[in-house]
């Protein structure tokens, strides 16, 4: 197995970890998934459970971002040379390429955990963990970007959109590597792409603020 696959397997595996789900069950007996907007993720864990679960569901869905990217740097650290080249070029070349490939591969997870029938979250707050680990910068200027939208509008949803259009923008102007430019412009995209229902809800005028809950719900 090559070290790719290894990567690929193991990033997909640490985001497949269903913080939500398991949320749900252990303090409601609830499948989240059956409630609210049916995303595991933090924001329906809060709207369903509440303020502390919520708060930890996002803690632990973005350290799985976080985690995914130090898994490269300490396999990478051990993985013996296997190129031409001397290790160090080696390390600088691929590194990013792999953190990449680790990143996409966690959001992919906790979008499509293999732990729960390939459903799940909008992977953004894995994407924030991601975010951070690559570059604390990119990772605080896209978080600001949400914290501004979510305080005016009091929806996260739109705040989410708001940071997945950004995130380019701030790899570009923080000189980021081409890996992590195009990691930004997939992971936004299929962030934006996993809030069709929240696009249409706001285009409806239907999409809950914080705090309120969805009109379809019983
Ligand atoms: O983090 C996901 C958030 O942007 C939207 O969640 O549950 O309102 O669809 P939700």
């Amino acid at each position: 197995l090559s070290l790719c696959g290894v990567v690929v397997i193991l990033s997909y595996l640490l985001g497949s970890f269903p913080t939500g789900y398991i949320a749900g069950k252990v303090l409601k007996g609830i499948d989240i998934r059956e409630v609210g907007s049916g995303s595991t993720g933090a924001t329906n864990v809060l709207r369903t459970l509440g303020k502390v679960p919520g708060g930890f569901v996002l803690l632990v869905d973005c350290l799985k971002g976080v985690f995914a990217i130090i898994l490269v740097y300490v396999l990478f650290k051990f993985a013996p040379n296997q190129g031409l080249l001397p290790p160090t070029v080696d390390v600088i070349i691929w590194q990013p390429w792999l953190v990449t490939l680790s990143g996409l591969s966690a959001i992919l997870g906790h979008s499509k955990s293999i732990f729960l029938g390939f459903t799940g979250g909008k992977s953004v707050a894995t994407s924030l963990g991601i975010l951070l680990a690559m570059n604390w910068q990119v990772g605080l200027a896209t978080l600001g970007v949400f914290a501004v939208v979510v305080a005016i509008s009091k929806i996260v949803s739109l705040s989410s959109i708001s940071g997945a259009v950004f995130v380019t923008i701030f790899m570009v102007i923080f000189q980021q590597p081409l890996p992590y430019i195009l990691f930004s412009l997939a992971g936004g995209l299929y962030v934006i792409i996993r809030h069709r229902g929240n696009i249409e809800r706001l285009l409806a005028g239907t999409e809950p603020k914080i705090g309120q809950k969805l009109e379809t719900e019983p």
